[in-house]
């Protein structure tokens, strides 16, 4: 049966669909196979030439119906699935499946508000700071809001995924040939955190700064790690 992680959460824009593809490719990059399921209708499915993930077009019941099927029927495979927004029915659909449920939100208030809620509706659930500033006085008060009103949370926050304008390369139809570098490195980064929770195995592979070309090398360097809150 191949593990499923779902990308869900009741507000848009908090970066799922964008964090579903930087999982899905950091799995892939850590030579898994994954598919990235798409369920939001107000999105365009994508193509999979060059990518190191299957992006699959879930928008219609049967299409989602068709590959959770698959899912369950298949050793080896890695599932990410990007959740609409907005839809606590399809949600709480989406979570029964998941072996691992990830809820973006920003450094807001109103993100935040919104997160505890799918928290508590959740119980399993982990909360993922998104769009996170990387400049230091911002980091520090985004630390701060999150320390203070979601203290009871603590342990169920993943690092911090930061702002990275790359990101959205890997949301366009088709990606570049090459990927930044940096990019490759936070995808790998947060792919481990989630093998981590889920108790999978992975290679540690080099980071790209280590080599010619994003494809293959010899075993380095891991990503580097990402700053816990708190
Ligand atoms: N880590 C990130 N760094 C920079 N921009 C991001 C990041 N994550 C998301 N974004 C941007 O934020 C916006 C909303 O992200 P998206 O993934 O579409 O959210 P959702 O699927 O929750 O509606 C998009 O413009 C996306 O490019
Ligand atoms: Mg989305």
């Amino acid at each position: 049966m191949a593990q499923i992680v779902c990308v869900l959460g009741n507000k848009g824009g908090t970066g799922k669909t964008t964090l579903s593809h930087m999982i899905a490719h950091g799995m892939g990059l850590l030579g898994k196979r994954v598919v990235c399921v798409l369920t939001d209708i107000e999105r365009e499915r994508l193509a999979k030439e060059g990518r190191r993930y299957l992006p699959f077009d879930a928008r219609s019941h049967d299409n989602l119906s068709r590959v959770v099927t698959t899912l369950n029927e298949v050793d080896d495979w890695f599932g990410v699935i990007d959740g609409g927004g907005n839809r606590s029915d399809m949600d709480s659909q989406l979570a029964n499946l998941a072996d691992m449920v990830l809820l973006p939100f920003r450094d807001s208030h109103e993100d935040i508000r919104t997160v505890l809620r799918d928290l508590e509706w959740l119980p399993a659930a982990w909360a993922v700071p998104s769009q996170w500033p990387t400049n230091a006085w911002a980091r520090k008060a985004a630390d701060a809001s999150v320390q203070s009103l979601m203290d009871r949370y603590r342990h169920r926050i993943l690092d911090p995924v930061p702002v990275m304008a790359s990101s959205k390369l890997l949301l366009q139809d088709r990606i570049p040939a090459r990927l930044p570098p940096q990019l490759n490195s936070m995808c790998r980064a947060l792919a481990m955190q989630v093998f981590e929770s889920l108790g999978v195995e992975f290679e540690s592979v080099p980071d790209d700064s280590a080599l010619p070309d994003e494809a293959g090398g010899s075993p380095a360097r891991k990503a580097p790690p990402m700053r816990r809150i708190g």
